[in-house]
């Protein structure tokens, strides 16, 4: 085959507790995440000449080093020159559906896509865990996006531990258009504000860990209650996100007023979702929500929670 076609579906945070800082500069986490079938699609193609191509049918994501896929494109031949050399470069074409800098996971995933595809593209027979560790050198969330689930994150959050999978529950997500939150700066933040209740030490560091799980989260989801999971969604990173762009916090406000499982901000925002068991609802919610905001610069999107994380299209 000279050419793939994949899926690439964004993730949503049930969880993300900060509980301390690392020795490599990012912070120790514990996150649930979960797929969601709001997703890209990721063509990839072998091309005769030695290079990397990326085309994106979105003016904000960038066509060159900037592009979390190309970077793993450029990993990969970096690691196989020879393959790369005998298969003559790759084209890879983005067709972005997935909300950019939204706190979905969009570029990680698309990365996660490339690294699948190549390595069917190029026969290189890599394992999955042996993907997620190429993955993991160029985004923390990258390992999670190849496996998909639900799972539970630790470390800089690529250490995964799959947890039971999640049906029939649906996110209502919406994001302000002209608004996007820069991830470096809110865990910065996060740092300068709270550093202070960091886990100081390495005993402190694992039972931390431990606490989550073993906590009522992941227990939530092992009896797949829908609605303790809705009650116990929690991000730290609301604590700084929500106080610096209040419309955010506005939002999260109108989607919690309204009868659904939970609302919460996904990763470092500005992405904001609620959780429902039905489309129906979800589809009333959405149109409560947005008729309350009245703001044409407001996008809704609805998305099932989804069981896989790259697949063949
Ligand atoms: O790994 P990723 O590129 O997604 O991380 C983006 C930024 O988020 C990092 O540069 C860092 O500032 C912050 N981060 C962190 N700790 C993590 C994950 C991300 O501090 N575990």
């Amino acid at each position: 085959m000279r050419q793939y076609s994949l899926i690439a579906p964004a993730k949503i945070n049930l969880y993300l507790e900060i509980i301390g800082d690392r020795p490599d500069g990012f912070h120790e986490l514990a996150m649930v995440l979960q797929s969601i079938d709001l997703a890209d699609k990721i063509d990839i193609k072998a091309i005769g000449i030695e290079t990397i191509v990326v085309r994106c049918d979105h003016p904000e994501v960038p066509a060159d080093s900037g592009n979390l896929a190309y970077r793993a494109a450029a990993l990969l031949s970096k690691q196989f020159p020879d393959v790369f050399a005998r298969y003559g470069g790759v084209e890879i074409t983005i067709h972005k559906r997935i909300p950019v800098a939204a706190g979905l996971a969009g570029g990680s995933s698309n990365a996660a896509a490339v690294l699948v595809g190549l390595d069917m593209l190029w026969q290189l027979g890599l394992t999955r865990s042996q993907l997620q560790e190429l993955g993991a050198r160029l985004g923390s969330d990258i390992p999670f996006c190849i496996a998909g689930g639900t799972s539970l994150g630790t470390g800089r959050g690529e250490k995964l531990s799959p947890l039971q999978d999640l049906e029939d529950l649906y996110a209502i997500l919406a994001k302000y258009r002209n608004l996007s939150v820069s991830t470096p700066w809110a865990y910065n933040t996060y740092r300068q504000q709270f550093g202070d209740s960091y886990a100081s030490d390495l005993d402190n560091l694992e039972s931390r860990r431990q606490r989550v799980h073993s906590g009522p989260i992941v227990s939530a989801i092992a009896h797949r209650d829908k609605e303790k999971i809705g009650q116990l969604l929690h991000n730290d990173l609301e604590k700084v996100v929500l106080p610096e762009y209040p419309q955010v916090q506005k939002l999260r406000e109108a989607f919690a007023a309204e009868n659904v499982l939970g609302a919460m901000m996904s990763g470092s925002g500005p992405t904001v979702f609620a959780l429902t068991e039905s489309r129906e609802r979800a589809e009333e919610v959405a149109s409560a929500v947005r008729g309350k905001m009245a703001d044409t610069n407001l996008d809704f999107w609805i998305a099932k929670f989804n069981p896989s994380g790259i697949t063949l299209a």
